[in-house]
């Protein structure tokens, strides 16, 4: 079957990238805003008997997910077959429990709906907490590739004596893996969370690491707090300036500037979030996944 991709967001680099990698068509829509704030579709490539992938990265997901819907419905219209989503960060997946009763799990209902409407879901590292998979809460085949052996490359090639700083328990996951693979120490910190942006952050015996380059490293940064209020620690306990790093680069506000203020070396991401703090392409490790995926189908 002949396959057709189309990007939904502003991302070149990933939708070049699998079109070409993967010898696809590449789609042609046109989207934009009514005056009134409801969404226009008009997809312009023929799409019928073709299999789909829509790229769409879903940070702000409830600005984006009308236009998605509208979408994937007007190419099941046009004849599509298989449309498969390729959220290269897959937005609402912190709200995995009710923490006070009559709470929404959004993640859960945010599943619920993405699995209606299509045939499989490929992401980069999910914030996987208290789910052990996304087939717990996703009903269509969901993957997820791990952005941690990018990090690692990068702290091999860019710090010397790099010592690798989770903010929260949360983080363990991913921090365990980069260091393993970047063969460099790391030490979890322990993260209380008061509110949106209220974050408390205690340090154990970091400063048993003075000869090392401090970096963070979390999953998202998004009000850029838990990121702030880390970094105030380090220089309170005369530590170097840290590199901060993420995988998702949401940079809710003014986060980015918050980050810098608070005393950052650099900020490094992936290019899961279009940013200027990207320095990381992901785009290799998707395209691989996708050609997986197609040589299991044949
Ligand atoms: C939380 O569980 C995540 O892993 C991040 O630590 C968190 O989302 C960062 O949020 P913020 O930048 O708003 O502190």
């Amino acid at each position: 079957m002949k396959l057709i991709v189309f990007s939904l967001d502003d991302n070149a680099v990933l939708h070049q990238a699998i079109v070409k990698q993967l010898g696809a068509e590449s789609g042609n829509l046109i989207m934009r805003c009514f005056p009134d704030g409801e969404s226009y579709v008009r997809i312009l490539s023929d799409c019928a008997n073709k299999a789909v992938i829509l790229i769409d990265s879903l940070y702000q997901p409830d600005t984006k997910i009308m236009p998605l819907l509208f979408t994937v419905q007007l190419l099941r219209d046009m004849g599509a077959k298989k449309i498969n989503l390729v959220a290269p960060y897959l937005g609402y997946m912190r709200q995995d429990k009710a923490f006070n009763p009559g709470e929404a799990v959004t993640s859960r209902y945010f599943a619920q709906l993405v699995s209606t409407h299509f045939d499989g879901l490929l992401t980069v590292d999910p914030h996987l907490h208290r789910y052990n998979s996304l087939n717990e809460i996703y009903s269509i085949p969901a993957r997820a590739i791990p952005a941690a052996p990018l990090l690692a490359d990068w702290i091999s090639q860019q710090v010397k004596s790099p010592l690798l700083i989770g903010p929260d328990s949360e983080s363990e996951q991913w921090v365990s893996r980069i260091a393993a693979l970047a063969k460099a120490p790391y030490v979890i910190l322990q993260k209380q969370r008061y509110g949106d942006r209220e974050v408390k952050i205690s340090i154990p015996a970091i400063q048993s690491w003075p000869a090392y380059a401090p970096v963070l490293i979390d999953d998202i940064i998004s009000s850029g707090h838990t990121m702030a209020e880390t970094i105030k620690h380090l220089k309170h306990l005369h530590m170097p300036a840290p590199i901060c790093m993420a995988v998702h680069a949401i940079f809710a506000a003014d986060a980015y500037q918050l980050l810098q203020q608070a005393g950052a070396a650099q900020i490094v991401t992936t290019n899961t979030v279009l940013h200027p703090s990207n320095a990381i392409d992901v785009a290799a490790a998707l395209v691989a996944q996708l050609k997986e995926q197609k040589s299991e189908r044949k």
